[in-house]
């Protein structure tokens, strides 16, 4: 049994996610945490909101919430949709945690002895009126460029010209309106990432097995121009992590907040912790999973994300890990995907373009769209999701194939021998055509899965449910058993025992069909098939089960256009 750490990329705190944040980190991270618990392997998944920085602060004003009441409310909203979608965490935790408060200091300071952080002054805008620095989005006034009166320190959105605040005419607080505003000098602390380079360098050599696209990213921002610079790591705003060594204040630093990039990651590890104390267990047991001095060397590290965050997973956090010079588990296997898009444009959280996951889940059940997404993942190139393709995937795949499949046999066998597994003949020469191509596929899925090649996983398992399918096809038993219905009964005892081999191999995508299967056929022997003809010999003649509701619903036309008019407006952001 191996011991398996998965973590997905955090969301962002402000808003719910929209389906092609979840395809891009969360839904596959649970796709392979789902295929190791049901191989036996010991695994530990965890995920939580990203709750610091600007964006939350923001969308906090915006709700006109306090921003920690924003949090917390969110934290809830996002955890319970993650439910709904069947995302198996171990541990939804929220990067304000005071693990996470408490961890991020101890970095810092252990940076710190280690010589790796400098202070540095730079000139900013303070507020009088907020009594406060201000980041450049939150400074507004008048585009120098086009004229545009709303444009931001960082950008005008009308003309998208990109700004420094000290460009603006009349600029002004966009927190309070105020324009007496001054610039002021404040110091910064700085991770000194490029005295890491070379650390950093050799430690990626060493990562092989490493998809072309995580490394070619993170060897670019290694070598290329202006890669590997120092990177400041705290900010001048109310909410977040305040900047201290340790538990010791940092003189010069009061009033400061850790960079939320500095400290999201490192709630991988503290939501480690989070979990331990919701679980009444002890520090011995989380750090068994990120501490290689306490048994974490034994274990396999994967984290998911999208292309976006690979710079910071591979070079920024794998620098603060080896910086801190203690003996922290790091990363042995980076997923990183390319991007969905939606319908000829982007998903867009900002316009509200696309479907987000509280949406999808009022249209169908979570299975449909795991089903569509992970077969359809964004991994050697884009993807887009059209409703045209979303349709004729769920009819073809899992209405016509799967559940088909299912339907039929369990109809037939109600019909002729009741509601329990027939005695019936042995199998002859079909059957076992049917167990070697199922134990050659099976094996090619297991080794998809363990690649973490999403879309080929899937391929692999559909191609699976249709051998069962032809073999219904040409074996025929509702023919055979006008003859022969011994012959008859053994056929449906095997098809019988497929559906209980299609619940287990199924699971990690579609996992809510998948209890549907077990309960139907009243088993919960869900062991992983490790020898075919045996895993077909599970359900002993005379075992009772029941034929299940229809499986998958097929997608009218009508349905399809009806949600194609009522997506393409998008949602008020
Ligand atoms: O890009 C994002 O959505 C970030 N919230 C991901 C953070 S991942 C980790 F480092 F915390
Ligand atoms: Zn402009």
């Amino acid at each position: 049994m191996a011991r398996i750490l998965i973590t997905s990329a955090l969301p962002y705190i402000n808003g719910i996610k929209h389906l092609g944040n979840l395809v891009g980190s969360q839904l596959p991270a649970d796709l392979y945490a789902r295929y190791n618990r049901g191989r036996g392997h010991e695994v530990m998944f965890l995920c939580a909101t990203d709750e610091h920085g600007t964006p939350a602060e923001l969308a906090a004003a915006k709700a006109g919430k306090p921003v920690a009441d924003y949090c917390a409310e969110m934290h809830e909203v996002q955890a319970d949709i993650a439910k709904r979608f069947g995302l198996s965490f171990d541990h939804y935790g929220r990067s304000s945690s005071p693990q996470n408060h408490a961890l991020t200091q101890h970095f810092a300071g252990k940076l710190e002895e280690a010589g790796l952080i400098t202070e540095v002054s730079e000139k900013q805008v303070y507020s009088n009126a907020d009594g406060r620095f201000l980041p450049d989005r939150y400074i507004e006034g008048t585009c120098p460029n086009c004229g545009f009166e709303k444009a931001r320190g960082d950008q005008c959105e009308e003309c998208t010209k990109q700004l420094d605040p000290t460009d603006l005419i009349n600029p002004r607080s966009a927190i309070s309106g105020s324009t007496d505003l001054e610039v002021r000098e404040t110091k910064h602390l700085f991770l000194r990432q490029s005295a890491m380079r070379d650390q950093l360098d050799q430690w990626i050599d060493s990562k092989t097995d490493w998809p072309v696209l995580t490394t070619s990213i993170a060897k670019k921002w290694l070598h290329d121009g202006d890669g590997l610079q120092d990177r400041g790591i705290t900010r001048d705003l109310d909410w977040g992590i305040a900047v201290k060594k340790g538990t010791e204040d940092w003189p010069g630093m009061e009033g400061k907040v850790f960079y939320v990039w500095f400290d999201a990651p490192i709630e991988y590890i503290a939501a480690a912790g989070e979990w331990a104390e919701a679980h009444g267990k002890s520090d011995a047991d989380w750090e068994r999973w990120w501490r290689t001095d306490k048994g974490a060397d034994n274990v396999k590290y994967v984290q998911f994300m999208g292309k976006d965050n690979v710079p910071f997973h591979t070079l920024s956090f794998p620098a603060t890990l080896l910086g801190s010079g203690e003996p922290w588990k790091m990363v042995d296997h980076l997923k990183s995907f390319n991007y969905l898009n939606y319908d000829g444009g982007q998903f867009s959280t900002s316009q509200g373009r696309g479907v987000f996951m509280d949406q999808a889940l009022e249209i169908l059940p979570s299975d449909y769209w795991r089903w569509w997404l992970l077969s359809h993942a964004p991994e050697s190139s884009d993807a887009e999701f059209t409703w045209e393709n979303f349709q004729q995937s769920v009819n073809k795949d899992l209405a016509d194939v799967l559940g088909n499949f299912v339907s039929r046999i369990t109809k037939f066998c109600r019909s002729k021998f009741g509601e329990q597994v027939p005695e019936g003949g042995a199998w002859g020469e079909q059957e076992q055509a049917l167990i070697e191509e199922l134990s050659t596929r099976i094996g090619a899925y297991e080794r998809h899965m363990e690649a973490m090649e999403v879309r080929k996983s899937a391929q692999e398992l559909r191609a699976i449910w249709v051998a069962g399918n032809e073999y219904l096809q040409s074996a025929a038993p509702w023919s055979v058993f006008k003859e022969d219905p011994e012959r008859a009964a053994g056929q449906v005892r095997l098809g019988l025992n497929l559906i209980r081999l299609y619940a287990v191999l199924s699971a990690p995508f579609i996992p809510d069909a998948s209890d549907r299967l077990f309960e139907a056929l009243g088993t919960e022997d869900r062991d992983w098939p490790e020898d075919v003809a045996a895993a077909l010999a599970a359900l002993p003649a005379g075992h009772a089960f029941t034929v299940p509701e229809v499986l998958f619903a097929k997608i009218t036309d009508e349905q399809r256009e009806e949600w194609q008019a009522r997506f393409a407006g998008g949602r008020d952001a």
